[in-house]
């Protein structure tokens, strides 16, 4: 016991979240998730089901339940190990929410009005522009800076939001004192943005109104072959690395973080070779990777009463951490301790 807490106390800390918002896509996969695995055995990890996020939109409350719960068995199923990793659910630690208040009267109107994700957002969806929505990346950053987290681990849809994470630590403990590490994104080399199968232009994303933009965690392998197959390249017909084939570079991009080797020795092996052979292999490549997934998905899917003991023991764990954080924030902030 003794050993792993000061393990803990050397190791590096860090924090990551996902919505539970449907099920996750290859971008959620590659631009996060299999980073996270990789990261647990030398870092000391808090991987979150953020469902206060979820709600910044309309959701069916049983439909939000249920996509949590699957939501957890997928992170087990890619790889997150309890032993080795934090894993809670973010209204379990209320934590959170104090703390992001005490950042809201820090953010200013015109920081959060800047933020593309909330320009998007807002103008998909103009007849639900709630506060809630405008204010996500304080939550965000509350998320973060509430476990003295040194590397968040994310894809880059969320740069702009790691910057007010890092602004508000450093706005904090330049106004107080020293109180937040000031965390760091950290993304991944070639999938920090996986595009559309169907749109190189646009990120791979489970809203996307065609379902052959995207592949699902969930999806069955011969869907992942058929998506894979009908995605869309270029009329040049080469095998290439390069920015006037987006398409083609993006599978390539997949290709190298799936099989684990560098972007030239896979364009090396198809040199010469047509897109439907690229493709075809590329499928298979896929496929395998993430044939486990599905199958440890099913297998956690029936052990529930394991999934409640994680989430259980998570949040045990992560409320004692950011109970002191929040502590210390109220006492600089002024706000009268609480003796009985
Ligand atoms: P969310 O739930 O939209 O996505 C989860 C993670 O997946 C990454 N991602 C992608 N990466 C590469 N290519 C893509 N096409 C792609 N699509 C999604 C996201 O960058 C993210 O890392 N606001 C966050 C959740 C969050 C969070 C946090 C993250 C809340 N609090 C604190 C880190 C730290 C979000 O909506 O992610």
């Amino acid at each position: 016991m003794e050993t792993q807490n000061t393990n803990q106390k050397t190791k590096k800390t860090i924090f990551s979240g996902v919505q539970p918002s449907g099920k996750m896509t290859l971008g959620n996969y590659l631009g996060a998730l299999k980073n996270w695995t990789k990261l647990q055995d030398d870092y000391n990890c808090y991987y979150s089901l953020v469902n206060l996020h979820a709600i910044t939109v309309p959701q069916d409350p049983e439909t939000l339940r249920n996509n949590t719960t699957e939501l957890l068995a997928q992170f087990l199923a890619c790889g997150i190990d309890p032993k080795k990793a934090t894993i809670f659910v973010q209204s379990h630690v209320k934590e959170h929410l104090e703390l992001m208040w005490v950042l809201n009267c820090m953010t200013y109107m015109g920081e959060l009005s800047r933020m593309t994700q909330y320009k998007d957002k807002s103008k998909k969806s103009a007849e639900n522009l709630n506060a809630g929505l405008f204010t996500y990346p304080v939550l965000m950053a509350a998320d973060i800076l509430l476990y003295q987290t040194d590397l968040v681990p994310v894809g880059d849809d969320q740069k702009q939001h790691m910057e007010l994470a890092r602004d508000l630590a450093m706005r904090f403990n330049n106004r107080y004192s020293e109180t937040f590490v000031v965390p760091e994104g950290y993304y991944p080399e070639n999938t920090a943005r996986v595009m559309s199968l169907q749109n190189p232009e646009k990120k791979m994303s489970k809203s996307d109104d065609n379902p052959n933009g995207y592949i699902l965690l969930a999806d069955t392998a011969d869907d992942t072959r058929k998506k894979i197959m009908r995605s869309v390249t270029d009329s040049l017909g080469e095998i290439r690395y390069s920015d006037d084939q987006p398409g083609l570079k993006n599978l390539i991009n997949i290709y190298s973080a799936v099989d684990g080797r560098s972007v030239e020795e896979i364009v090396a092996e198809f040199e010469g070779k047509g897109y439907g052979d690229f493709k075809k292999s590329l499928a298979e490549v896929v496929v395998e990777d993430l044939r486990p997934v599905r199958e440890q998905y099913d297998y956690f899917m029936k052990n529930r009463d394991y999934l409640d003991e994680i989430i259980h023991q998570g949040a045990l764990k992560a409320e004692s951490v950011a109970r002191k954080t929040v502590k210390d924030v109220y006492e600089k902030t002024g706000f009268v301790t609480r003796i009985k």
